[in-house]
């Protein structure tokens, strides 16, 4: 049995077939490689039966300090003596008592993103009977996600994704499961490493309006004319100094039962699909890596791909304000005062801190759906990076329940996010001599919260939380389990919230 759900567009040839075997006796797989996960604490599981099937070599390289069994480790065996397979790759997993979902993330990536460097035919992956479900789900994503990276546009690619992928000992439900998440990771992923001049407003809501189509999510594209009526001014002020026109992207997924419903989540995501600064124009340095300010909208949209895939019964919303922030001659001013949706004025100071004044109209529309909660994940502030660095995600919430909710959703698929605090004081800081707010703080001190703060002002008494993405949303350069560029930041949080949600009900 074979599962595709995503199929994400014509320039991803990185597709391969993905299967569960549940019985398979891996000793007898005849693979060109075969994966197993080893614990730096010993020989255990399903590891015990490959030590015997090869004369106990696993235990000999262990006893010598060959294979540690250290988080990561790679040992590849080849042509190993009493396994079919022709390479036996052996990858560190930490001790056992710290082996989590997020563990087991990295690891299957680690392992597919190296044996991705030249193509396979079959690969298989030995689950541990031990795991959780939730734990061969993030292991199965891992697989998926490791073998793509950033080779949409290069004649040589550096990764080839393996023709076939083997579950062994594996349910086939949740192989399928785990696949259709790393299918969300991956549709982020490649929306974030696409150029900005492929992707741009207009075309992001064509990507969407693709996916859309696959899963069956109901679709709403807002262009300038809708937009306009709908006096989305801060967003379209933003949008002004781009050739490009903006758009707002909805997308509804009902899940089984929930068709009469206000939805239960909604996802925003910002979607500023090039962010040259505008007149408050960004260094080179700093703005080389801009294509990735609509990370938060791919986030958003690649989980909500993969909710409707997963078909979990919620009824979820997803909303992405699409512009490009550029100089043009019609461009926002500093001192302009634009008017958002909801009425409130907010000064300009900086036309950098452009992604708050999208967000400011978006978080409007999606109030009047009502929605159960909001959640937004943003790249927002530099700031939010000098707090926590480059693989935190920062969280800010006028909730704490709810904010709890997705802490530890967060947390079980090895997403690192920490909280700052939305203290009243910092209210203050946003206040304007001319306008209702501004849109800096005083001073760049405690400039990821003066962000967040904006934010709160137009989310009415819903529980929202907002995620500070702009640290791990995007890499320099490759780490062993994932390439350079997108990283799908968020994208297995989001999903694991929505299920979270959806089991609450
Ligand atoms: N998109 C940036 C934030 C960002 C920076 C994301 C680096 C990813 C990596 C955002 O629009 C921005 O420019 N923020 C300014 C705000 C400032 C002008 C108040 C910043 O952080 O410098
Ligand atoms: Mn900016
Ligand atoms: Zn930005």
């Amino acid at each position: 049995m074979s599962f595709e759900f995503l199929h994400s567009s014509q320039n991803d040839s990185t597709n391969s077939a993905i299967q569960a075997d549940p019985s398979a006796v891996p000793a007898r797989l005849e693979a060109d490689v075969l994966v197993v996960f080893f614990e730096s604490d010993g020989l255990r599981g399903p590891i015990v039966e490959i030590d015997e099937a090869t004369g106990g070599l696993l235990q000999e390289l262990y006893k010598q300090g060959e294979i540690t069994g250290k988080r990561y480790e790679c040992v590849p065996l080849y042509a190993p003596q009493g396994l079919a397979c022709k390479q036996l790759l052996v990858v560190g997993i930490g001790p056992h008592n710290e082996v989590d979902a997020g563990v087991l993330y990295e690891a299957s990536g680690t392992a597919a993103r190296r044996l991705s460097g030249k193509p396979r035919a079959t690969v298989g992956f030995l689950a541990d009977g031990n795991w959780s479900n939730e734990q061969l789900e993030q292991a199965v994503a891992g697989t998926t996600m490791g073998v793509s990276g950033e080779d949409l546009y290069r004649s040589e690619k550096h990764q080839t994704p393996f023709e076939k992928t083997i579950w062994l000992q594996a349910p086939v439900e949740v192989v399928q499961r785990g696949h259709v998440i790393g299918d969300g990771v991956k549709l982020a992923r490649r929306l974030v490493n696409m150029p900005p001049d492929d992707l741009y407003p207009e075309t992001f809501a064509e990507e969407a309006a693709t996916i859309a189509g696959r899963v069956g999510l109901e679709i709403e594209i807002w262009d300038q004319a809708r937009l306009e009526r709908e006096r989305c001014g801060a967003l379209l002020a933003v949008a002004r100094g781009s050739t490009r026109s903006p758009r707002i992207v909805l997308l509804h997924y009902r899940g089984p039962g929930c068709n009469d419903t206000d939805p239960e989540v909604a996802f925003v995501g910002k979607g500023v699909t090039f962010d040259s600064g505008g007149l408050s124009l960004k260094t080179s340095e700093g703005m080389l890596a801009m294509k990735c300010d609509m990370a938060g909208a791919a986030a958003a949209l690649g989980a909500i791909a993969s909710i409707a895939a997963l078909k979990i019964p919620i009824h979820v919303v997803a909303a992405v304000g699409l512009v490009e922030n550029m100089t043009g001659g019609n461009a926002y001013k500093l001192g302009d005062v634009v008017t958002a949706r909801s009425g409130t004025t907010i000064e300009i100071h900086n036309t950098d801190a452009e992604g708050r004044v999208v967000l400011a109209d978006v978080l409007d529309v999606v109030a009047d759906l009502k929605p159960g909660c909001i959640i937004d994940a943003a790249t927002l502030t530099g700031a939010c990076m000098v707090a926590l660095g480059r693989d935190i995600a920062g969280v800010f919430t006028n909730n704490q329940s709810s904010c709890d909710v997705l802490k530890d959703a967060a947390r079980s698929v090895g997403e690192r996010v920490w909280q700052l605090p939305m203290d009243k004081d910092f209210d203050s800081q946003i206040s304007s001599n001319v306008a209702d707010i501004k849109n800096v703080g005083d001073g760049r001190l405690g400039g990821a919260i003066t962000a967040a703060k904006l934010l709160e002002r137009f989310v009415r008494d819903i529980p929202w939380t907002h995620v500070d993405i702009a640290g791990p949303a995007f890499a320099d350069k490759p780490r062993p389990s994932i390439a350079g560029g997108g990283t799908g930041s968020m994208v297995r949080s989001f999903i694991e919230f929505a299920k979270r949600i959806a089991s609450k009900k």
